[in-house]
């Protein structure tokens, strides 16, 4: 018999699978999981990390990052925030598709896999975008050629020739689509049902926002509390509440994009007992931040959806905890520390994330929110699943990707801003005391990150729903 070999050994661990914990070791050959042992196997091995007193996760998975690149490099580009999801033990990214140009065709979907392909430090796959009536029949080609899903900013204007979204729509402005009627987005509903694959919505309904922000405006408060009451959770309501309608009678899988209220998870909730193919999630900003924290933090806290009050933070945790939020995403959109600096009002939403999802939540596993069965489901199993690459991805099993992310879950440190790899550094969570941090990060047998330091160079591979990869 030849002797056994391998190209690298995760020895000793504690494996996390969504259901239970063991001890064992992983063992790796060409970018494979080819055997997972609780008795050591003889053979050669090229390279061991000894992952004693340490918990061995299948890889964490990040499936909402926006990267802006090609379109806006000077706020983040694809080089750094894979670099940041190496140093954070997220795995594999899904890059959203607002970019210049927007994915909004398979042409512009080939050649953006391509250029993101030679920077990415993880595995990616790339969603495509939905802009109604103006690419409609472009969603079968898109899906054909690989999407993960196809994300629609519901509510947006776009720009009538570069179909750039409009951050700052208002009535009577030139060269834009305003946001679609019902009856559109209807369409979007059908023609991706068609597809079988997923509608993911960010839902904030236009109408209210812009009424309720008239009224705001009237007044003289510019307080968060003020800005909180221009984007009422209605706004959030209407629009969930629309889609899980529209999904039922199209059969469309609808997924839901950063939950913020307590009215969306009751509603999700409801459609799901119905037995609808409705899926959710949210974000760690949502689950670890208020209104009320808005006067220590600032402005770096801007997202949209705003986060909410501490009865949507509590409503999403029951909404983790009984799975009604099936995964939780960082929703990486950074901007510039001069962006983010000025009026809350005008300020663009969005802050860095991929680096401090993993942390977060291991925090949270710390403060007995959820337990570390929870993460793998969250992060691994239930994402894989969802958008199709479980065949290679989301578990730790024998001929899957060696994705592998270790974590010591005891050790305490401060998150600074100046330590996160992204381009920009805003963050909401510069000096949060944290507990559990990612030691590890393994792609396909390849050692990214450890104890902190990014080794290799970018090995990210392209991964699509349904098929091997490339
Ligand atoms: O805060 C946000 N920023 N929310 C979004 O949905 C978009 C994102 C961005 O691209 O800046
Ligand atoms: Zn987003």
């Amino acid at each position: 018999m030849n002797q056994l070999e391998w190209d690298l050994v995760v020895k000793n661990g504690t494996i996390v699978s969504n259901a239970d914990l063991y001890k064992g070791s992983v063992y790796i050959k060409d970018g494979k999981i080819v055997a997972i042992t609780s008795e050591p196997l003889m053979g050669e091995t090229k390279k061991v990390i000894d992952a004693s007193g340490q918990y061995v996760f299948s890889g964490f998975i990040d499936t909402h990052i926006h990267s802006r690149d090609p379109g806006a490099t000077h706020k983040e580009d694809f080089y750094y925030s894979t670099k940041a999801a190496a140093a954070g033990g997220v795995t594999t990214v899904f890059e959203m598709p607002n970019t210049n140009p927007p994915i909004n065709h398979a042409s512009n979907y080939y050649s953006q896999v391509d250029h993101l392909k030679s920077k990415a430090w993880v595995d990616f796959g790339v969603w495509g975008i939905s802009l109604g009536p103006v690419n409609l029949h472009e969603l079968q080609g898109l899906h054909e050629a690989g999407v993960i899903g196809f994300k629609f900013f519901w509510g947006y204007a776009i720009h009538a020739k570069s179909y750039q979204l409009m951050y700052h729509y208002e009535d009577n402005m030139e060269e834009v689509i305003p946001p679609l009627n019902d009856g559109e987005v209807f369409d979007i509903f059908s023609e991706v049902s068609k597809t079988g694959n997923i509608l993911a919505i960010h839902a904030e309904n236009h109408d209210i926002i812009q009424q309720f922000t008239k009224k705001a405006k009237q007044s003289a408060g510019r307080s968060y509390e003020d800005f909180l009451n221009s984007r009422p959770n209605l706004a959030e309501e209407l629009t969930i509440q629309t889609g899980i309608a529209m999904a039922k009678k199209t059969g469309a899988r609808l997924h839901i994009l950063h939950v913020s209220t307590a009215e969306g998870v009751a509603l999700i909730r409801q459609a799901q007992k119905e037995g609808y193919h409705i899926t959710a999630e949210t974000c760690p900003h949502y689950l670890f931040l208020t209104n009320e924290d808005y006067e220590r933090i600032g402005t770096s806290m801007k997202v949209y959806p705003l986060v909410k009050r501490k009865k949507d933070q509590d409503a999403l945790w029951e909404g983790i905890k009984d799975r009604t939020l099936s995964l939780v995403c960082s929703d990486h959109a950074p901007h510039t520390e001069e962006e983010k600096e000025g009026d809350l009002w005008s300020i663009p939403a969005g802050m860095c994330g991929v680096e401090t999802l993993v942390p977060l939540m291991l925090d949270a596993v710390n403060k007995g929110k959820i337990e570390l069965v929870d993460l793998a489901f969250l992060l691994s199993e239930s994402p894989a699943k969802l958008f199709g690459i479980d065949k290679q991805k989301g578990s730790i099993q024998v001929g899957k990707d060696a994705d592998l992310t270790i974590v010591d879950k005891d050790l305490e440190y401060t998150l600074k801003r100046s330590d996160l790899h992204s381009k920009s550094k805003v963050t909401a969570f510069d000096g949060f005391h944290l507990k559990g941090k990612p030691t590890a990060t393994i792609v396909r047998g390849n050692i990214v990150m450890l104890h902190g330091e990014i080794l290799e160079k970018p090995i990210g591979q392209h991964v699509c729903p349904f098929n091997e990869g490339e």
